[in-house]
């Protein structure tokens, strides 16, 4: 008895040792574990973004009119995958696409680092529901696209930490985003994500900028705080 338990116990160790050797090879883990970022490296290397995520209000003029996007407490996993995804192209924005490029793997993980805990303090606390409610059109959008469940409670808590916090994002930039995503064949404002992109698939225009608006009024973790080089 004793016997045969310990042979299956042995047997289960070494299949998951051959499936943790299979995933190492990919090169999956040993990635994960190579890059960690550091917050002090990531603040000495922002002098490139605080011209423009360091000025509350400013306003980017492509593709259209829109305030930049409010980073500073954003989920650094998914500063890394957005920046990642500006520099291999599945972003299509040229302004940002410019910039990740000129970032190295470490530099992306240091500056993910920075933002996610920048402005930890400022954070107004969250409830349990939104603070605001959906008027009934907008209930039944966000309901039609299940949205609540990737990114999470108030639309604050996502699910992974590779998806994004949207609430309080500035609602002109939440609308630039979404259209990106609806127009994946643009060469210069395209964003490709599958998921996003087969979810917007189900909404006009307009409805994605009544979607955007409700989202970006509601309390969230996101902020712009005003950063200057000589402080
Ligand atoms: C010239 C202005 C400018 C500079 C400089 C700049 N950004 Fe951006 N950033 C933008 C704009 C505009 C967008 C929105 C792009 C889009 O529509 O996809 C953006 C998007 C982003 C996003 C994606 C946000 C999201 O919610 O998906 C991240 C992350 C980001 N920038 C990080 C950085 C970092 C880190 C730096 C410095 C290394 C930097 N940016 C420098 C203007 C700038
Ligand atoms: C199955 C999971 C999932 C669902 C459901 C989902 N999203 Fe997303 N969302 C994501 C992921 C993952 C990303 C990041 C995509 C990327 O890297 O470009 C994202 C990105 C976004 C962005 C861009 C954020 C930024 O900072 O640039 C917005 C806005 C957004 N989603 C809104 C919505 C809305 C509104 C709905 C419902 C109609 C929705 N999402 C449903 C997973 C999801």
């Amino acid at each position: 008895m004793y016997k045969s338990v310990s042979k299956r116990i042995s047997n289960t160790v070494f299949s998951v040792f051959i499936a943790l050797t299979a995933y190492i090879s990919s090169g999956n883990l040993a990635q994960a574990q190579d890059i960690k970022g550091d917050a002090a490296n990531g603040k000495a290397k922002n002098a490139m973004c605080i011209g423009c995520h360091g000025i509350v209000g400013l306003q980017a003029s492509f593709p259209e009119i829109h305030k930049v996007p409010k980073i500073s407490g954003q989920s650094g996993a998914y500063i890394v995958a957005a920046l990642q995804a500006y520099k291999n192209g599945d972003r299509k924005h040229p302004t940002m696409r410019g910039i990740a490029k000129s970032l190295t793997e470490q530099d992306i993980h240091d500056l993910a680092a920075f933002y996610t805990d920048h402005g930890v303090d400022n954070r107004p606390a969250l409830g349990k529901q939104p603070n605001i409610e959906p008027n009934a059109n907008v209930e039944a959008l966000l309901k039609k696209g299940g949205c609540v469940a990737c990114h999470g409670e108030n639309y604050a808590k996502p699910i992974a930490a590779a998806y994004p916090k949207i609430a309080g994002q500035h609602a002109d930039y939440l609308y630039v985003a979404l259209k990106a995503y609806k127009t994946e064949k643009n060469p210069v404002a395209a964003r490709n994500n599958p998921v996003m992109v087969g979810m917007v698939k189900q909404y006009s225009l307009s409805e994605l900028k009544e979607i955007s608006k409700y989202i970006g009024s509601l309390n969230g973790d996101l902020v712009t705080i005003s950063q200057t080089r000589f402080k």
